[in-house]
């Protein structure tokens, strides 16, 4: 729906015929110093560009915006300097992709969404910041692609188009731009997922979504219907989903390439709406509710990634999709459900319904034999106190998968942190009536006790990460870096980096 148009240019960043043209500062002791990518224009301003920045006030901290006049010294009448941080070694070293990242999206958001259009409204902006190495060029093309996000469904887009160039005269500019380009269609797809009015996509327009992105990355795609979860033994998905009048569903998603050794399988929690239930939420709690389904959307921008990356893995995706809503026929708290396997359920609290979709799923992922069993979801108000909007937890049955998946989280550029799963701490959901209950009385812990309750329906020996996405899916702030307000797109480059792992016997 939204992601801007990219293409690589051999011109010079003096010469090159654009409205703007983006270069990199580097922060020194000495002053802001302009970063790799910025000499041609440099040389074309007589040298003048690290005083003429010390002037501004510039000092090269990471996302720092100076805007240039160019006066007819170069083609395009702006420059926009944005600040890259301190370097980690010598002017010549690579730079670290994660802040690169960053700061062109700032410096693309300032840009494409702020800034005040000329002429024919059309908006070409010419990227002159660091791609020597093929990590460099893949980040200022990702971070400009995710930077430029808008979400234009209910709101016509500013006017006329955007464009990036990426300045790049080199052999890997254009693998750097494809593999960018698939990645922030992923990530664009999830937040305009997230963003979407919960009226619009309730579980079946989601389902029908998915079958559209399956048919179009190339893999297989099944969807089961109130009917089927019923005939199936499905108890927490129906159980969630049987207030609300658009009935839930369960897609399973399948990508298994020829060359694939190995199954990852994902699990991403999809309450289209959680209203709590009966045990419904205060009025301030719900419109950020919509973002719910953030975890099922990151699987599905994931799979779509891995697929048209190729990735040799097999990949297969469950979406358990119900809207969380209270009626006449809502769950009650003290109902008892069965879960898939038959596992029982006393539900002392209708607000902690994502558990209960999941565990269906987790169970169900048994007949697939994963080698690694992956669930992302917006679970717990418990993870946003402990953490904040920005950084997931990570929890596991297994300390060093815990441990792979935190590492891809930083190589894909999003922020986790591990967190442990104290087996004392499961005394809290015992039932004096089931196998368990879904909300303790105290709320102590509550990010980790929730992972101890989806930990009793792993598999038994399949190794498990749980991804508590809470805060960082849905940006209730300003936008930082190359993170819009809004869908986020959260854990979406961490899954595909965690295939990439498993593809390369890294995981
Ligand atoms: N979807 C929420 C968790 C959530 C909270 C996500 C804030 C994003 C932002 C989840 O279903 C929920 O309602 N959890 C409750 C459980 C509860 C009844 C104590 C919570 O954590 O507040
Ligand atoms: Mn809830
Ligand atoms: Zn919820």
């Amino acid at each position: 729906m939204s992601t801007l148009e990219i293409s690589s240019s051999e011109a010079a960043p003096h010469l090159v015929d654009a409205d703007a043209v983006v270069i990199a500062v580097v922060k020194e002791d000495a002053g802001p110093r302009p970063g790799p990518g910025a000499k041609g224009v440099d040389d074309a301003l007589g040298g003048t560009l690290a005083a003429t920045l010390a002037t501004l006030g510039a000092t090269g901290e990471l996302g720092e915006i100076t805007k240039i006049p160019t006066a007819g010294r170069l083609t395009a009448p702006l420059l926009i300097a944005v600040g890259i941080g301190q370097p980690a070694s010598g002017p010549d070293a690579p730079v670290d992709p994660d802040p690169l990242r960053r700061a062109t999206g700032a410096a693309v958001r300032e840009l494409a969404t702020s800034h005040r259009r000329t002429g024919n409204g059309e908006w070409r902006i010419a990227l002159a910041l660091p791609t020597r190495e093929a990590a460099e060029a893949e980040a200022v093309a990702l971070g400009a692609l995710l930077g430029g996000y808008s979400f234009n469904r209910y709101r016509p887009a500013p006017a006329g188009r955007t464009t990036l160039a990426l300045l790049a005269a080199n052999a890997h500019a254009a693998e750097a731009l494809r593999r960018a380009q698939i990645l922030a269609t992923a990530v664009n797809l999830v937040r305009d997922l997230v963003n979407t009015s919960p009226s619009d996509l309730v579980p079946a327009t989601f389902a029908e979504r998915a079958v559209l992105v399956a048919a179009d990355a190339g893999f297989e795609v099944s969807v089961l219907d109130e009917e089927a979860l019923a005939e199936g033994g499905y108890g927490g998905i129906l159980g969630v989903g049987k207030g609300s009048v658009h009935p839930p569903r369960l897609v399973r998603l399948d990508y298994n390439p020829p060359a694939a050794e190995k199954v990852l399988v994902l699990a991403g929690k999809g309450i289209t709406f959680d209203s709590g239930g009966l045990s419904l939420k205060p009025a301030k709690a719900m419109p950020a509710m919509k973002s719910d389904m953030g975890g099922a959307a990151a699987v599905l921008g994931a799979m779509q990634a891995i697929a048209a990356l190729r990735l040799p893995v097999h990949v297969v995706g469950y979406l358990p999709l119900a809207e969380n809503m209270p009626s006449g026929s809502a769950q009650r708290p003290s109902d008892v459900l069965t879960i898939f396997g038959g596992t029982t359920v006393e539900v002392t609290n209708t607000d902690a319904e994502g558990r209960l979709v999941l565990a269906d799923t987790l169970v169900r992922s048994r007949a697939d034999s994963p080698d690694v069993l992956i669930d992302i979801a917006t679970l717990t108000g418990a993870q946003v106190v402990a953490l904040g909007p920005r950084v997931s937890g990570v929890m596991s049955n297994d300390d060093h998968l815990r441990e792979q998946v935190v590492d891809a989280s930083r190589r894909a550029g999003e922020s986790m942190w591990p967190m442990p799963l104290p087996p004392d701490l499961s005394k809290v959901i015992e039932s004096d009536i089931a196998d368990v209950i879904n909300l303790a009385a105290e709320r102590d812990a509550g990010m980790l006790v929730a992972g101890l309750f989806l930990s009793k329906f792993v598999p038994s020996g399949v190794r498990w990460a749980h991804l508590d996405i809470a805060g960082p899916a849905f940006n209730s702030g300003e936008p930082h870096g190359f993170t819009p307000k809004g869908g986020t797109g959260a854990a979406t480059l961490s899954l595909v980096q965690v295939a990439q792992d498993m593809a390369d016997g890294r995981i």
